[in-house]
């Protein structure tokens, strides 16, 4: 397909950035941004999530630290995304209604998947118009610290965070799979695709990038990407459990 409209080619082109010039985003940009992914579709218009601007350098250099990236401090606005039944529950309390179902898995995943979409929708707003950004999965290297560290409640959960700035560098894209590896139809495909194409392009890519070039195809970049130990990450399904989330097998109890 050549003919890309603004907006697919706007996507196709999207590429994570993570040198930041040392300029502010300003606050009604930041508004505008989110004003603006509030609109992305929502499990079940319930709008299962929250935003925290983290704009105190004590806690930003905190996240940073528990990232393990300088970016995470270094950025034009820092954003952490926050799966939510939190609210929800303060709602439906006021209704008098039970909120069990609050606590269940189906409900976290709602918010899960609110807390993504909306995150999406910031990093493509965003791009529109020139600001860059990367998605931080790393909070989750210490989602018990991101807990304390942003008094966040029961029925909250730091999914992820999004550094925003004024882009300091320009990465190459990093190639996509081919669309026939990841789209079938009617089924699962019973024999893996073939990708020796795909696994030159992405070693080219490694090659040839200015920072941290190396010599890694894909299929090495997946193996070494699950060689690595869990840490703090084999707490999740505790810690989620704690923040009063994936607790079905508790669905009689009567204290919620
Ligand atoms: C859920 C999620 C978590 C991510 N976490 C991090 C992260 O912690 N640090 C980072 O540098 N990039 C992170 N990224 C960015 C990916 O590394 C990046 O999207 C991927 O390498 C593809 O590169 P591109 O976005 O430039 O196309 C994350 C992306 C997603 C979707």
């Amino acid at each position: 397909m050549s003919d890309l409209n603004t907006t697919l080619a706007l996507l196709t082109h999207h590429k994570t950035i993570r040198q930041f010039k040392p300029q502010p985003i300003a606050t009604d940009i930041i508004e505008k941004l989110i004003a603006t992914a509030q609109h992305t579709a929502t499990s079940n218009f319930c709008q299962n999530y929250s935003i925290i601007s983290v704009t105190d350098s004590a806690k930003k250099r905190a996240i940073a630290a528990i990232s393990g990236q300088d970016y995470v401090a270094n950025n034009g606005h820092l954003l952490i995304m926050i799966a939510d039944q939190q609210r929800n529950q303060q709602l439906a309390l006021a209704e008098h209604e039970p909120d069990k179902l609050l606590h269940s898995t189906d409900k976290f995943l709602a918010a899960v998947f609110d807390t993504v979409l909306v995150t999406q929708s910031l990093v493509v707003a965003a791009e529109s118009i020139g600001i860059g950004s990367v998605i931080l999965g790393s909070v989750l290297n210490d989602a018990q610290q991101m807990i304390q560290l942003l008094e966040l409640p029961p029925l909250t959960f730091p999914l992820l965070g999004l550094a925003l700035g004024y882009p300091e560098q320009d990465p190459s894209e990093k190639p996509r799979l081919p669309e026939r590896a990841v789209h079938f139809t009617n089924h699962y495909p019973r024999k893996p695709v073939a990708l020796t194409n795909y696994n030159q392009q992405v070693q080219a890519y490694y090659q040839n990038r200015r920072q941290t070039p190396r010599t890694t195809n894909y299929q090495q970049h997946i193996a070494q990407s699950i060689s690595q130990e869990l840490g703090n990450r084999a707490d999740l399904a505790a810690i989620i459990q704690a923040q009063g989330f994936l607790l079905d097998f508790k669905t009689d109890r009567e204290d919620h």
